[in-house]
């Protein structure tokens, strides 16, 4: 997608650096975040300079890919174990992130070379998916839709494009009228902050709405449908996807409005059968006690914004069982979770 003008990718790696756009200063600051290091990526993904599932997903794939080439001769073997580990405790929700290490450690075996190629083709295929979910999402939007959305899942959650606005994207284009309810979603404002700024700079018709407003305009039958992304998928069809999804979830259901799940298929965890399996991230209190934004200078501030002393409970995600969904848009189409079984549909696309 296009910042200032020029074509962007949310990660990528060049020789055995990645280069992530730094997502804890935007929308203040647009700036690139460099790391020499599988150990510094960690960071990065474990605190947030990169995040949302396919993102994620590249990231893990590029840090596994700079440990193979860190790797010392005579330690190889321990260290690439060790770096496996440690991508691995960054963040637990997220699919997408197990699935590339897996991907590149196994391609590493063979050679460096196929560790680093196999973590490039992780991050094109991320974002080839994406087109292709917003090609086939947009069969479901008409002229004059209004969409609500929860979190981020725009181009920065992922390579390119992006899962539930991918689909928004390719229907604005299509000189469709589309108007997008963007949930500020507290405590980090990925709504607020992410989803608004790339829906801006695409000139998309959107207002940022409080994390408690979904209902009120549903009830007044002002929303069409729902689209979010999804962090983790189970066989079964339950959905892991950030805090606050569940709750628009069971509203969508209570109005009648169709309620849409974007993911590629590498967010389909068939080893986890049920959605109360999915480990669900628990983070740092301070991300609810505090808030960063800029003062009336432009300065980036970090603000207390509750009651001093008392705590905070500070789960990441929430999992919306099967029953409230109405489809998957995937890369390969779109699934009904109610006709067709996810685990056999999986099995006939090839994509466990
Ligand atoms: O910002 P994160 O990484 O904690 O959140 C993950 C997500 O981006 C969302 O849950 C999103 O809706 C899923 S699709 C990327």
């Amino acid at each position: 997608m296009k910042v200032h003008g020029e074509e962007y990718r949310t990660i990528w790696m060049e020789d055995s650096t990645v280069f992530m756009i730094d997502q804890n200063l935007l929308p203040f600051e647009f700036v690139i975040y460099e790391s020499k290091t599988y150990f510094d990526t960690c960071f990065a993904i474990s605190t947030m300079i990169v995040r949302g599932a396919g993102a994620i997903g590249a990231a893990a794939g590029f840090a596994m890919a700079q440990a193979y080439t860190e790797a010392p001769k005579d330690d190889f073997d321990d260290f690439i174990l060790q770096a496996k580990d440690d991508i691995s405790a960054t963040r637990p929700t997220a699919q997408n992130l197990f699935y590339a290490i897996d991907r590149v450690y196994r391609a590493g075996k063979k050679s460096v070379e196929d560790a680093v190629k196999e973590a490039l083709l992780i991050a094109d295929e991320d974002a080839r998916d994406s087109r292709l979910i917003g090609q086939h999402g947009m069969t479901l939007i008409e002229d004059n839709t209004r969409i609500l959305t929860h979190c981020n899942a725009g181009w920065l959650a992922f390579v390119n494009y992006g899962t539930a606005l991918s689909p928004i994207y390719m229907a604005h284009k299509d000189g469709r009228n589309v108007f997008v309810y963007v949930d500020e979603t507290r405590p980090r404002g990925q709504g607020a902050r992410l989803t608004a700024w790339e829906l801006k700079n695409e000139n998309i018709d959107h207002k940022i709405i409080p994390d408690n407003a979904a209902a009120y305009f549903m009830s007044r039958g002002e929303v069409d449908m729902v689209i979010v992304g999804a962090d983790r998928i189970a066989s079964n069809g339950d959905t892991a996807n950030k805090i606050g999804t569940l709750e628009k979830a069971i509203l969508a259901k209570e109005f009648s409005i169709p309620f849409y799940v974007a993911a590629p298929t590498s967010t389909f965890d068939m080893t986890c059968k049920h959605g109360n399996d999915i480990e669900i991230e628990n983070r740092n209190e301070e991300e609810v006690l505090y808030q960063t934004g800029t003062d009336k200078n432009g300065n980036l501030n970090k603000f207390l914004v509750c009651s001093p002393g008392s705590g905070a409970l500070n789960p990441a995600f929430d999992v919306t069982p099967k029953k409230y969904i109405t489809a998957f848009i995937t890369e390969k189409g779109i699934i009904n979770p109610f006709a067709q079984s996810i685990k056999r549909i999986c099995k006939e696309l090839n994509c466990e």
